[in-house]
């Protein structure tokens, strides 16, 4: 069985799809390590933004392995590294670009294989697994989504304010709607959650009802 995680940044994604795969012994796929993973490896190998053509061939050269909550690039652990916000300000180029997006939704159905899996992204519903059995749209406000932002990066020891935060934020909001190949966008059949006021456990246990309905 898949169930699909869509939602903006800061919604609590990862955080709800890990402690559900845990719950329901489902394996657990972070799409956005992927794009950021290949944003990282373009950013050390100083590739021109402008000529998405060489980084939909790096893409495609990458030894990319991810396995539960470790991203594995070329066989470095790359977790922490994806995570940071100069990784962040530069992974709409993959995002962006039709023929990475490809070549990973491809690579997503491929790890997904016929497993029990919970994967998260933004596409996830709609384009890399939409005859998924169950779909979840999470949600929050921006302020509750920016304020856990910020308390992430807090504890990594970047020093941003909320403001700042809330800015890029907004950005990719903008940027994650917009896309041309794989908006972020509910799947018509997808159930809206919003995780505002409630606490992790909260949420995973009304995705753990959700999910044992929809396996019936
Ligand atoms: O969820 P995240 O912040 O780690 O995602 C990083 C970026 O990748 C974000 O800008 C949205 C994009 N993304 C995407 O376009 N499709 C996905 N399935 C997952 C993430």
């Amino acid at each position: 069985m898949i169930i699909t995680i869509d939602g903006p940044a800061g919604a609590g994604k990862s955080s709800v799809a890990r402690a559900l795969a845990r719950r329901l012994g489902f394996r657990f796929l972070d799409t956005g390590a992927m794009y950021r993973a290949v944003a990282l490896a373009g950013l050390r190998r100083g590739l021109d933004w402008d000529v998405p053509q060489d980084l939909a061939r790096l893409a495609e050269r990458l030894d990319l392995k991810i396995s539960h909550d470790r991203v594995v690039l070329d066989g470095e652990d790359v977790s922490e590294a994806v995570r940071t916000s100069a990784v962040t300000a530069v992974t709409r180029y993959a995002a962006d670009n039709p023929q990475v997006r490809e070549h990973l939704v491809d690579l997503q159905r491929k790890l997904a294989g016929a497993d029990n899996i919970v994967t998260e992204g933004r596409d996830q519903g709609t384009v890399a697994f939409p005859e998924a059995k169950c779909k979840i749209f999470l949600t929050a406000s921006p302020a509750e989504r920016a304020r856990r932002r910020w308390q992430d990066l807090q504890a990594q020891g970047e020093p941003v304010t909320i403001e700042q935060v809330l800015a890029a934020q907004e950005r990719r909001d903008r940027e994650d709607a917009a896309r041309a190949v794989g908006p972020l966008r509910p799947a018509s059949d997808a159930i809206e959650v919003c995780t505002d006021g409630l606490s992790l456990t909260e949420v995973v246990d009304r995705l753990e009802q959700l999910a044992r309905a929809k396996c019936r």
